[in-house]
């Protein structure tokens, strides 16, 4: 079975699936069309999936003009229909993993990928799970949904994990050179899936186990959400002691060794930092091990919009204005620079925080034409009108293509969260 696979996957002839086809589905699906697999897309959502069958990319790291020719030449295509997985050879599973409103790790979308694929499953499958998620999940979850198939893991079908680290919108970094941790159920898993990346990535890492290979991907976003969460506590102190942390970042960061900047900002963003942490806390609880630099850091970035709250309503009353009634001009609510995600994004917080304080909010965001809010969608107005008639301008994203001189030169007042305005010096200006 395993030799029977291996042969199709180096012959480019073992046919593609992926379920999930959003910012990581997407993006992975491209590259396996790239390197010659036949490559189907499965997704629940009709409009995206109608999207790819005309050629038109929905993501920013993909562009059309990559995507139009693999589905013109039938090397790509999506489909709604999960039945078309008796087919395939392979399948990888892109689907979100959120959290409850507790914090708890929110496996639905797993749980019914993976009821839709033991339907239509059969022997000499290669699955792998690539939705960032608990450590045991392919194990505890996913293997006894297969093996109730009558089929055995490692004989007749293989199944592995393999973490997503995909970072939308990095120039340097995409799908193709970052490198694919995968480890799985037993080493002819690992073996299968090794060749089948080997393909289409450039470098592959195997690891022993679904579990480290699960951990991976939580060691790497717990490190980043700490990191983060220090010096967001270190932005607070230096405020408290009207210190520049922007000043003191930069220069701990000419030490060649021992020290990698972080930088703060107006809190987490995005489906990953803010999120899978708590996927391994959750999961130490259960070990009876309290994950308390996680939540020590989780409290801290989420006190991050509501300072930032603060400092807006400060500034504007250091200016003799209330916050109630003036015109506050949010620049950028995306979670990060020069992308199009607002999922989980601390301008959500920071603008429904200023909104209960009685402030009008405008925005504006390149990437984000509608915002939908408690209260209804906003549309988008241009900064260069908005920027010189707000009582206040916040940056919270500090998109490229923003005209941060104008910022400088125009706005009355502006709490920059970002240093965007690093090099200017008005005294309109207000820093994290
Ligand atoms: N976005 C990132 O930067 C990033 C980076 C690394 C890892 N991840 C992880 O990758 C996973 C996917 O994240 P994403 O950002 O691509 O999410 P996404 O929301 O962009 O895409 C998920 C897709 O899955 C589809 N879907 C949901 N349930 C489905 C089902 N049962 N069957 C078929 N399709 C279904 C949705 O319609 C959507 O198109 C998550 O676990 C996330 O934590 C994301």
């Amino acid at each position: 079975m395993q030799e029977f696979l291996e042969e199709k996957i180096r012959d480019k002839t073992a046919r593609v699936g992926v379920i999930g086809m959003g910012y990581v589905g997407l993006p992975l699906a491209v590259e396996f069309a790239k390197a010659g697999f036949p490559v189907t897309g499965i997704d629940k959502d009709q409009s995206k999936v109608d999207r790819l069958n005309q050629g038109e990319s929905y993501i920013g790291d993909v562009p059309t003009a990559v995507l139009a020719p693999l589905v013109a030449s039938g090397k790509l295509r999506a489909s709604t229909d999960f039945s078309l997985i008796r087919r395939l050879d392979t399948v990888n599973i892109c689907v979100p993993t959120p959290l409850r409103k507790t914090k708890d790790p929110d496996m639905s979308f797993v749980v019914s990928a993976c009821e839709e694929l033991a339907k239509y499953f059969h022997s000499g499958m290669l699955v792998i799970l690539e939705s960032t998620t608990y450590p045991g999940t392919t194990d505890e979850l996913v293997l006894p949904m297969l093996e109730e198939t009558g089929l055995k893991v490692g004989k007749d079908f293989f199944l592995c994990f393999s973490p997503e680290r995909v970072d939308p919108g990095n120039p340097t970094y995409q799908t193709l050179n970052i490198p694919k941790v995968v480890g799985g159920c037993t080493p002819e898993c690992t073996e299968v899936a090794a060749l089948f990346y080997s393909q289409s990535l450039e470098t592959v890492v195997p690891v022993s186990s679904t579990k480290v290979a699960e951990m991976v991907k939580l060691l790497e976003n717990t490190f980043r959400m700490i990191n983060i969460g220090l010096v967001n506590e270190m932005a607070l102190m230096c405020d408290r002691m009207g210190i520049n942390v922007w000043e003191i970042i930069e220069a701990a960061a000419t030490k060649p060794f021992g020290f990698m900047p972080f930088y703060p900002g107006p809190g987490l963003g995005g489906h990953c930092i803010p999120i899978d942490p708590f996927y391994l806390s959750w999961k130490t609880k259960q070990a009876g091990i309290e994950a308390r630099f996680i939540e020590l850091a989780g409290y801290i970035n989420g006190q991050m919009p509501h300072f930032v709250a603060d400092k807006v309503q400060n500034a504007l009353n250091d200016h003799g204005k209330p916050v109630k009634g003036s015109h506050i001009h949010v620049m950028g609510v995306a979670y990060k620079r020069d992308i199009d995600d607002v999922r989980e994004s601390p301008a959500l917080d920071v603008i429904m925080l200023l909104q209960r304080r009685g402030a009008k909010i405008t925005y504006s965001d390149p990437y984000v034409s509608e915002l939908k809010l408690d209260g209804g969608a906003v549309k988008a107005s241009p900064a260069e009108a908005a920027v010189p008639e707000a009582d206040c301008v916040v940056i919270i994203t500090d998109h490229q293509s923003f005209d941060y001189k104008a910022v400088a030169e125009q706005a009355k007042l502006v709490v920059d969260t970002r240093n965007a305005l690093k090099g200017f010096s008005q005294p309109s200006i207000v820093r994290l």
